[in-house]
């Protein structure tokens, strides 16, 4: 594909190598609530995506519906050129999209090593041999270090830790797995101190950048948006409204249009309600 035309149909036909997800036509609803009402998009290889829009949005049923959580009720979704549909989180995980979860992110009374290990813990002696905690303590310990998580010790239960530990830890695991192809990250840094966010920052550009996984992150902090993601995507009402490069805009002019957006949406509920 040469051309850079925008069109809807030329979109749709444009299956090129570097674009690792596309939704097209997305709707979702609860009962009478219609939380998604017709999303596309698209991510690309080793693209960081920021995911922005009121609370209540969509965002996190967006998420939800590409980690196999929820299932859509209407439109496609292709992984690598190929239609999915994802019929549980396991299913999504076997396809490569890692995520994590804000609320049900590690085991509170287990171990910190074992919480990194969980569902993938390593054995003696074949998959349902005995547990091998030697090596499981030595790779946490390691791994820990190197993306330099400052934790007393693994062998304490996770619920000891704060929640940006806790949150710190549970990317660590998402992101330890070698094929991992998609990261989904929604509001990682909501519970985190300024080190611990920056900790997070670097995993996700590290990543990204050098093992060109593609990470999607719901972050309503938009200096974190312009410092690590090289596109931003609005939602609101389930509608994506904008689509944008980092690089062909600015956290002032995202500001003015979230504002500007904000303030529509005042005026058109004063409309509606006669005064
Ligand atoms: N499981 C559910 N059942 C019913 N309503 C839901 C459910 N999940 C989300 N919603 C509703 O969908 C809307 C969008 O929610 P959500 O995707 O969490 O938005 P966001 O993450 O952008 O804040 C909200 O009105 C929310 O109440
Ligand atoms: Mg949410």
């Amino acid at each position: 594909m040469t051309t850079a035309t925008t069109s809807d149909s030329a979109a749709v036909e444009r299956h090129d190598t570097d674009e690792i997800l596309r939704l097209e036509g997305i709707h979702k609803s609860f009962g009478a609530v219609r939380v998604l009402q017709g999303i596309d998009m698209v991510l690309h290889r080793g693209e960081v995506l920021g995911l922005v829009g009121d609370n209540g949005a969509g965002k996190s049923t967006l998420v939800k519906i590409l980690t196999g959580f929820q299932r859509a009720d209407q439109g496609r979704i292709f992984l690598e050129g190929e239609q999915v549909r994802f019929s549980s989180v396991d299913d999504a995980r076997a396809h490569g999209i890692e995520t994590v979860y804000q609320d049900l992110a590690l085991i509170p009374q287990l171990s910190i090593f074992h919480n990194l290990f969980l569902n993938r813990e390593l054995t003696v002696g074949g998959r349902l041999g005995l547990l091998n905690n030697k090596r499981m303590r030595e790779l946490a310990r390691q791994y820990l270090t190197d993306m330099g998580v400052d934790i007393p010790t693994i062998e304490a239960p996770a619920q000891s830790l704060s929640g940006g530990q806790r949150q710190a830890i549970a990317v660590a695991r998402a992101s330890r797995r070698e094929d991992t192809k998609i990261l989904l990250l929604d509001e990682p840094l909501a519970a985190m101190g300024a080190r611990e966010a920056a900790l997070i920052i670097d995993l996700i550009k590290d990543l990204s950048r050098n093992r060109g996984v593609s990470i999607i992150v719901v972050d309503h902090n938009y200096t974190h948006l312009f410092e690590f993601c090289d596109r931003v995507t609005v939602i609101q009402q389930g509608v994506m409204t904008l689509d944008q490069r980092t690089a062909d805009t600015s956290l002032d002019e995202l500001m003015d249009y979230m504002v500007s957006q904000f303030r529509q949406q005042v005026a058109t509920g004063r409309a509606e309600r006669g005064h």
